[in-house]
């Protein structure tokens, strides 16, 4: 979605626009923080462009839309060949038409474009002679530039020496990764500075500062390689006569780095319509790229193309940039929230003005913890950077430490749990109530009763707050030892809703040990990871016997992970007793426990042999045929039974990613790692001697709903959800 230009409406509205955005420029390049966000900026210029075209006589001579690089900072080492912008399309529609006017330009259409990420840094020009860089210089006004070799041996991808002894310009985009920025800013304020507000202005502020007395990492692509001609001979050879895409595999081939290695390499494709499909791939990664990217660039790839269109005065006729939408904004932290979760975790949240980001309107953004609010030296009614990509919960990137007025107020942390009024143990980066799971009883019970854990039809929260408000559950295992007069007691609960929930609560009993596992809601263990403990321990008394080292032999736990969890176990002795006694299921079906120590059966806590072995499947999208009624949870436990391992990111590892309906970036991305798909129908062929075992249970499970006549295989009701789980196919 394009957002729309800024409405223009005399000739004064569009010279202070002209002066915003002059102002604007100037900081974005001298890496300081405009009080326009990238979005805001975007519509600005587009405003002023669309204002130019209808009044031309008027047009002012600092207008962004006439400048290399409107506001850009000016350097003294003058750039060899004009280093460009480009220009910007923000729609599909918009590049079919570009494509087009360039074919006619050309007088034949372009067949060879190279379409890549537009990085989201600022452009450098790397000067290596005889194979030793030499000088850094920024891209400056475009004719010249700033001198910033200070920064060599601290960007990484930038190597000092090349692989061959050749004088050639690398150009390419300096920034910084998510771990570097919070890397830049831990360091910056540790050292009195204030926070840099989003990773761009980390690179800027840091390439550009000298004699710091730190030095933190940044990250380079190159994007451009160019023979020197300030020293004849080049001895780089004729790279004029190189494609683009020729250009780049030579840069990769000195040992710069380029985007070849990353999720997202360049690729060339031989028409408009897959240029407009890659760029739909590429904006669907997004979100999983470890570094920002505002875009796709667009390139024609063939040197005599490039030649043919030549550039202007701001941009090359021959490349464009395909504009994603923002997914970072500022706006203003209004409040901070204490909320405490299942687990007592007392966790905050930022209360933003809202904001929109990608067509969603952003009102809360997490802030992880206290110690993360101090190290990032937040304040109430700061502006902030406030960043949302895909799906991904919303956070607040920084503050615009700049634009602060004096009256932002320190954000208090609670001293009491906000929910209960208990002590709070602080002792760990993420506080908690001194009550733990009990301080917010009606999240911990409510997440224990829900589908991928309990699954037990009708304990809604409304029902769970009923039960504990009357005092009849003070713990997970209260639920078991509920009788019929006592639910009956409460309010609208009529003789066949207490008999159904009874015979949930009972059929929950014989939950696998893996559910059981996660309706205790030990910190740190999600479904699948209580799935790998379940199996691997096999019962309850082995998980409990086990001490860090032991539970470190389970996939994912790690030497941190470890002793937490064994801890939550100990803590969690007395209501396992319980439950036991109440005589909930302890095993895990299928699975063995591990030899002990020093034996090695090669089958503890082994996955399941079966036509999935050694393998490892993601699932996305929307399952159909036999797999429809089938939960995210229960398609990775019916994998697991299948032998494989099930996991939720496609990595190199994936080796199959079952795509259904809608799948995105991971389909997507399975595509371009060359990783096997299938479709949902395909793998219910490969597992379907498997796919009886959830058969099995869930009929066993609507056999009894229909003994206490729920749904009685009656067509004029709604089936129970068990029943409609088994009717499929
Ligand atoms: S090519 C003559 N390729 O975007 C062509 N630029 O908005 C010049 N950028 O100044 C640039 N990723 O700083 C090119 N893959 C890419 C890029 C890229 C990011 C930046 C670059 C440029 C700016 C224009």
């Amino acid at each position: 979605m394009t957002t729309p230009a800024a409405v223009i409406m005399d000739a004064g509205a569009y010279e202070q626009a002209v002066e915003d955005a002059v102002e604007a420029a100037a900081a974005y390049y001298a890496g300081g923080t405009s009080s326009l966000d990238d979005d805001a900026y975007d519509r600005l210029v587009r405003g002023i462009a669309e204002w130019e075209a209808g009044h031309p006589d008027q047009v002012l001579p600092d207008s962004p839309t006439g400048k290399v690089a409107g506001g850009a900072v000016e350097g003294d080492v003058p750039h060899t060949v004009a280093m460009l912008s480009l220009d910007n399309v923000f729609s599909a529609e918009e590049f079919t038409a570009w494509a087009a006017s360039l074919g006619r330009r050309l007088g034949h259409e372009v067949t060879r474009f190279s379409v890549e990420p537009k990085l989201d840094g600022l452009a450098i020009a790397a000067r290596y002679t005889a194979g030793r860089l030499t000088r850094l210089i920024t891209r400056g006004d475009g004719t010249a530039g700033e001198d910033v070799s200070h920064a060599i041996g601290t960007i990484e991808g930038l190597p000092a020496v090349l692989a061959e002894p050749v004088t050639v310009e690398v150009r390419g985009e300096v920034l910084m990764t998510g771990t570097q920025f919070e890397h830049a800013n831990e360091v910056r304020t540790a050292h009195g500075g204030q926070p840099f507000a989003n990773p761009r202005n980390a690179a800027a502020g840091t390439l550009r500062a000298k004699e710091r007395a730190y030095t933190v990492p940044m990250t380079f692509f190159g994007y451009g390689l160019l023979a020197r001609p300030d020293t004849a001979p080049a001895l780089a050879g004729p790279l004029g006569e190189l494609s683009h895409s020729d250009l780049m595999a030579r840069t990769a081939e000195l040992g710069v780095h380029t985007t070849a290695a990353t999720l997202v390499p360049g690729v060339v494709v031989d028409a408009a319509e897959q240029v407009l499909a890659r760029v739909k791939e590429i904006a669907a990664l997004r979100a999983q790229l470890p570094f920002g990217i505002d875009g796709i660039v667009i390139k024609a790839d063939l040197a005599a193309d490039q030649q043919a269109a030549g550039s202007g005065s701001r941009a090359p006729r021959w490349a464009i940039a395909y504009k994603l939408p923002a997914v970072e904004k500022m706006t203003r932290l209004l409040e901070v929230e204490w909320n405490v979760g299942r687990t007592g975790i007392i966790a905050p949240r930022g209360v933003l003005e809202p904001v929109e980001i990608e067509g969603s309107t952003i009102t809360y953004a997490t802030l992880h913890n206290p110690a993360d609010i101090t190290r990032r030296d937040l304040r109430l009614g700061d502006h902030v950077m406030v960043h949302r990509a895909g799906d991904v919960i919303p956070r607040i990137e920084a503050p615009v430490a700049h634009l602060r007025t004096g009256d932002e107020q320190p954000i208090v942390f609670p001293e009491v749990c906000p929910r209960c009024g208990s002590g709070i143990d602080a002792g760990q980066e993420r506080w908690r109530c001194e009550q733990g799971r009990n301080c917010h009883l009606v999240a911990s019970l409510s997440y224990a009763a829900g589908r991928d854990q309990l699954d037990i039809e009708g304990l809604g929260s409304t029902r769970v707050v009923q039960l504990v408000d009357a005092g009849l559950v003070t713990d997970l295992a209260d639920l078991f030892t509920l009788t019929r007069e006592q639910l009956l007691g409460l309010d609208r609960m009529g003789a066949t809703s207490t008999d159904n929930l009874l015979a949930a609560i009972s059929a929950a009993k014989g939950r696998p040990l893996s559910r059981v596992l996660c309706a205790l809601g030990v910190r740190g263990t999600g479904r699948s990871m209580s799935r790998r403990i379940a199996r691997h321990f096999a019962t309850m008394d082995g998980i409990r016997a086990a001490d860090a080292a032991a539970m470190q032999q389970v996939e994912g736990i790690g030497t941190e992970k470890a002793p937490a969890i064994v801890a939550e176990l100990a803590e969690l002795a007395a209501l396992i007793d319980k439950l036991v006694a109440a005589g909930v299921n302890m095993t895990e079906p299928g699975a063995t426990p591990p030899p002990a120590p020093g034996i090695d059966s090669g089958m503890g806590g082994a996955p399941h042999d079966g036509p999935l072995t050694g393998m490892t499947v993601v699932v996305t999208g929307a399952m159909t045929g036999p797999l429809e009624k089938l939960s995210r949870n229960q398609m990775n436990e019916l994998i697991e039974r299948a032998g494989g391992r099930s996991s939720s990111g496609v990595s190199k590892k994936t080796t199959l990613v079952v795509a259904g309906d809608g799948a995105g970036s991971k389909r997507a991305k399975a595509e371009d790692l060359g990783i096997r798909l299938s479709t949902p129908d395909e793998f219910a062929g490969l597992v379907a001697d498997f796919i009886g075992w959830f058969d099995s249970v869930h009929s066993a499970r609507a056999a009894e709903t229909n003994r206490h006549g729920v749904c009685a295989a009656s067509a004029a009701r709604t089936p129970c959800r068990p029943c409609r789980q088994i009717r499929r196919g």
